[in-house]
């Protein structure tokens, strides 16, 4: 029963030894051209490989990421779980990237950024935190995450998802309704939506014109979550005055894209959140042992849902 690893070399060695040490009874395999396909019971990988059939026996298929919408699910065997990444790498660095990004917005450094190229030293009036309201599109292991570290500075905080959820603190809303609710009274919105039928395109000028005007966003959803044009203009109209934009579609954006040079607009590549291999691993080698005590893998996706 092998694990076969399909990422890069630097993390590989990472699980490899891991594997060794907690796993030993689970050879471990980084070389698909040479692994026993029969034998390869676990997958580790970002794209569901092109002859992903070898694998006949194969039990469950991890992603490298904590998204799964890279992963063509009706290629995957019905019997094959598919499994999400939980690991608290992911969870920290989103952390970190949301409260940079939310706290940017809040006291207005894309502003003053702007004035400080163009040679100008002007205080910008400062809303305090407490009328500062943070909603947060999803409310699963992410959203909550970071919920919780923007907790501590004071911001009236809101959250959407699917379902009925209760987060103390948080002002929770689900379905079409407690979304326009969400909205209308969100200053700075965050998107840690998966991408999925529903969510493709759920970043648009309706929903953008429901935001109160002035308010910002902080994109770290997936690209294609968000209609640039409809972002463009409402930043444009002044409707909107800012946003955090981590994910694009395509990745990269191509040259000349307005979002490079718009002052509004913070553009980073993809990175608010990494996989990190030391705690990855862990995560990974636990999803096995409770595989193999029959219970679910924690991430385990659900294919109808698509997350
Ligand atoms: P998760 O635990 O599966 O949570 C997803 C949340 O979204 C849940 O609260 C879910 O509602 C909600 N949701 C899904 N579809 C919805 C819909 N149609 N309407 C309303 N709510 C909906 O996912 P996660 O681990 O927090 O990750 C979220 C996403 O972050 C990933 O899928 C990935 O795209 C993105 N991500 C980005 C980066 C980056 O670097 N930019 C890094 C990691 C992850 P329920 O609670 O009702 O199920
Ligand atoms: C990164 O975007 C991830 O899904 O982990």
């Amino acid at each position: 029963m092998t694990f076969l690893f399909n990422s890069d070399a630097r993390r590989g060695a990472i699980f490899a030894e891991a594997f060794a040490r907690d796993l030993p009874d689970v050879p471990f395999s980084m070389d698909a051209s040479s692994v026993d396909a029969d034998a390869v019971r676990y997958l580790i990988t970002w794209t569901v490989p092109k002859d992903l059939g070898r694998y006949r026996n194969l039990e469950i298929l991890f992603s490298i990421g904590a998204g799964v919408d890279q992963l063509n699910l009706e290629t995957i065997p019905a019997h094959v779980k598919v499994v999400r990444m939980v690991e608290e790498g992911i969870v920290r660095m989103m952390q970190e990237y949301v409260a940079l990004a939310v706290l940017a917005l809040h006291r207005n450094l894309p502003s003053y950024l702007a004035q400080q190229r163009a040679g100008t030293w002007s205080a910008i009036p400062q809303v305090q935190a407490a009328e500062r309201r943070v909603g947060v599109l999803g409310l699963g292991l992410l959203g909550q995450a970071v919920l919780e570290r923007l907790r501590p500075f004071g911001f009236p905080l809101a959250g959407w998802s699917r379902s009925p959820r209760e987060i103390e603190g948080v002002a929770c809303h689900h379905g079409d309704t407690g979304l326009k609710t969400l909205a209308s009274k969100t200053d700075i919105l965050v998107c840690l939506l998966p991408l999925t039928r529903e969510t493709r395109g759920f970043l648009n000028a309706e929903l953008f014109s429901i935001l109160p005007v002035g308010a910002a966003l902080v994109h770290t959803g997936r690209g294609p979550q968000l209609d640039h044009e409809a972002l463009l203009s409402a930043l444009d109209s002044g409707h909107l005055s800012g946003a955090v934009v981590d994910v694009t579609d395509p990745e990269p954006l191509t040259e000349g894209h307005p979002f490079w040079s718009h002052p509004s607009i913070v553009l980073t590549p993809h990175v608010a959140s990494v996989t990190q291999p030391a705690t990855a691993v862990r995560a990974v080698i636990e999803g096995i042992r409770r595989h193999r005590t029959g219970l679910d893998p924690i991430g385990l996706v659900d294919r109808e849902r698509g997350y």
